[in-house]
């Protein structure tokens, strides 16, 4: 890396204000918070359109472009004066929905370091070639609509508005109702085109692993994403009185999906333990204490870094499952609800943020994600990577997640080095 590229590179990361994003992280909270540092903020509900209209503000007060689309995504654009006309822009962000027993961190910082990120480039007077922009990517979580990562996948062309819209929430609201209130909750947007090129991406986050906090380290370069396949798995059997119906005379759904989810777990884990199942949901309809269950339905997150075992894997669960209905009394079908392959980033932009960790004098470090990224869907057709910082006893999902000011503060500079270089560059 030549002398002229590392020192704004510098620049910029000496320019992160990390008191200013630790009281944002704090404020943004406030939306959907509970407890003492819980957050729930739904896809699209009140609290996530309330965290879009915060955003909106520290975007106005900072001069950015403020624009959004069919998807709900949320970008805010800083245009350097001296940037070539039409030149992409290098993005930064994530998404600031958050799980029903979420934390401050998970998605929120990776939008909050970008906007820090960039308000360092800018304040450090550099003179960019191109746009910098920050996203806040709609529904990555998947919690209330699934499936999730709609935002990243709208405009990487993995979903269609109509899949997106056809989600259905606990309560039977359906994903394009509630889309359409929270648009029309911030009216007068700009569009953002979908098609619009993007220089590279790059998404900060909370490790949500314990790696790094047993390392001693603050923050680290993320090479790779182990993929991650949903299903959805529905018993169907008969409703019948539990007080008077024989054993052998129930379709008991109950029976057969707990029996169905203990083998399909079993087939999963191995000795290594390297692949992650996980039962998160699991529905029993009527759901009345007298009357033998009619319906289950229950979903399973498969997660694995190699392509060959999850597919081997999906072949097993479609068989047992077909076993299963042979078997009888009950119905059983499975499909997969979302499917994202393992995914390797770009080598040159992981080196890099190695470089910049270097430049930071944190300790160069690179490592695998365990968790799903919309990073993971714009690597396909964008030079992509990951900054990962270290979070408390790798808790996430969590109320208790949480991440050192300190740690949030390296992962901003580390960010806002590799924009400068980045927007530096021509071409
Ligand atoms: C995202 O939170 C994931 O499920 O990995
Ligand atoms: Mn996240
Ligand atoms: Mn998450």
């Amino acid at each position: 890396m030549s002398e002229q590229k590392t020192e704004p590179a510098a620049r910029a990361a000496a320019s992160v204000d990390g008191e200013r994003l630790w009281r944002r992280l704090v404020e943004l909270s406030r939306h959907g918070g509970f407890g003492e540092r819980g957050v729930n903020r739904q896809a699209f509900s009140a609290e996530d359109l309330a965290a879009r209209r915060t955003l909106l503000e520290w975007a106005a007060e900072a001069g950015l472009e403020a624009r959004t689309d069919p998807a709900g995504n949320l970008f805010l654009r800083w245009t350097p004066p001296g940037a070539e006309s039409g030149a992409a822009a290098v993005l930064s962000g994530s998404h600031v929905d958050s799980q029903p027993l979420g934390g401050r961190f998970d998605g929120a910082y990776g939008v909050l370091a970008g906007l820090e990120a960039l308000l360092a480039v800018k304040a450090a007077a550099l003179p960019l070639r191109r746009p910098l922009e920050v996203v806040a990517w709609s529904n990555e979580e998947g919690s209330r609509f699934q499936p999730g990562l709609t935002g990243s996948g709208w405009v990487t062309g993995k979903l269609d508005l109509e899949t997106i819209r056809a989600g259905l929430d606990a309560t039977g609201v359906t994903c394009g109702e509630a889309l359409d209130s929270f648009l029309a909750g911030t009216p007068g947007l700009p569009q953002r085109p979908r098609e619009e090129p993007i220089r590279a991406y790059l998404e900060a986050h909370i490790e949500q692993g314990p790696l790094l906090e047993a390392e001693g380290l603050l923050a680290a370069a993320v090479d790779t994403v182990q993929g991650i396949k949903w299903f959805e798995v529905v018993v169907s059997g008969r409703a019948a009185h539990a007080g008077t119906t024989p054993i052998a005379h129930r379709a008991d759904a109950f029976v057969t999906a707990a029996a169905l989810a203990a083998e399909l777990r079993a087939l999963a884990l191995d000795a290594e333990d390297t692949t992650r199942f996980t039962i998160g949901r699991f529905e029993v309809v009527p759901g009345s204490p007298n009357t033998v269950p009619e319906k289950v339905l229950f979903t399973i997150d498969l997660r694995h870094p190699d392509a060959g075992r999850l597919a081997a894997l999906a072949e097993a669960f479609a068989e047992t499952c077909a076993a299963a209905e042979r078997a009888g009394p009950c119905g059983v079908s499975i499909r997969v609800t979302s499917d994202a392959p393992p995914i390797a980033f770009d080598p040159a932009l992981v080196q890099r943020i190695e470089d910049k960790l270097e430049l930071l004098g944190l300790p160069r470090f690179r490592m695998r994600s365990g968790a799903g990224h919309d990073a993971m869907l714009l690597a396909a057709g964008t030079p992509t990577a990951m900054v990962f910082i270290a979070c408390e006893a790798g808790v996430s999902h969590n109320p208790q997640e949480y991440a050192t000011p300190e740690a949030v503060t390296a992962g901003a500079r580390v960010l806002a080095a590799t924009l400068a270089e980045l927007g530096l560059e021509e071409g």
